[in-house]
């Protein structure tokens, strides 16, 4: 069997706690419930504007908790300064705009950026894999690859707008086309964005495929079902 691992974003759960600005629900008890349900890992986003995950969620789920955390911040000194000091396993460097409700598409990169390159080493310096978010196009993909990035998490959501319809199929082969290049350069191979139960499996079967970051989907169906089955369903359907 192919092991696909489970990066279970859990920003959705400090959303809701946001909204009455209480104590719960719990990121420390979501952590504990991803990894004991068959999560690989935890995600969290930690925005500039703070919207849902805190500093203070980090470093509880950090302490607290044993296992992989992986967070997505922006490429800018403070969140750089912040990644140095919580110390996950691994960071995902994503572009990130003020209005924005979700990110939108990845690091747009044609070449080397010498402040992007600076971050990647200094993150790395610290034993902490560093990832980029990208398109599934070759320029972003090799640019990342020659600044010193270990892994690329491919953005999913083109794809996954197009689900059901007549790009699907382009879009996927696009993910696919771009999946086989991080493989020849010898990056991890992540993917995510916009991933569902419906819509997942495709992107979970591409060849080398290391790891899918899901998260609005699974704390939805949480809703429903608890969270202990929603992380167990999803990965269920991407091995
Ligand atoms: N990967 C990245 C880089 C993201 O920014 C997000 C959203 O925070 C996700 C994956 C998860 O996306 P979704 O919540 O749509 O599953």
């Amino acid at each position: 069997m192919r092991h696909v691992k489970l990066g279970v974003n859990i920003d959705h759960i400090a959303t809701l706690r946001q909204a009455r600005m209480e104590k719960n629900p719990d990121t420390v008890e979501a952590a504990r419930v991803v990894y004991s349900s068959g999560g690989d890992m935890v995600v969290m986003h930690l925005r500039q504007d703070r919207r849902h995950v805190q500093d203070a969620d980090l470093e509880r789920v950090r302490q607290d908790v044993k296992g992989n955390l992986h967070l997505e911040i922006a490429a800018i000194p403070e969140m750089e300064k912040i990644a140095l000091r919580i110390r996950p396993d691994s960071v995902c460097l994503v572009p990130e705009s003020p209005k924005e409700v979700t990110t939108q598409g990845g690091l747009k990169l044609d070449g080397r950026s010498k402040e992007l390159e600076k971050t990647i080493k200094n993150l790395s310096a610290a034993g902490i894999e560093v990832d980029i978010f990208c398109d599934p196009e070759p320029q972003a993909i090799r640019a990342a690859h020659n600044m010193g990035a270990d892994g690329i998490e491919l953005c999913t959501s083109k794809y996954s707008e197009a689900w059901g319809n007549k790009l699907q199929a382009k879009e996927l082969e696009k993910l696919q086309l771009a999946s086989f290049l991080v493989k020849e350069l010898k990056m991890q191979l992540h993917s995510g964005h916009g991933l569902d139960y419906y819509n997942v499996a495709p992107v979970a079967r591409i060849e080398g495929m290391d790891c899918l970051n899901i998260g609005f989907s699974i704390i939805s169906r949480a809703m429903f079902v608890g969270l202990k089955n929603a992380v167990s369903e999803m990965k269920r359907l991407i091995q």
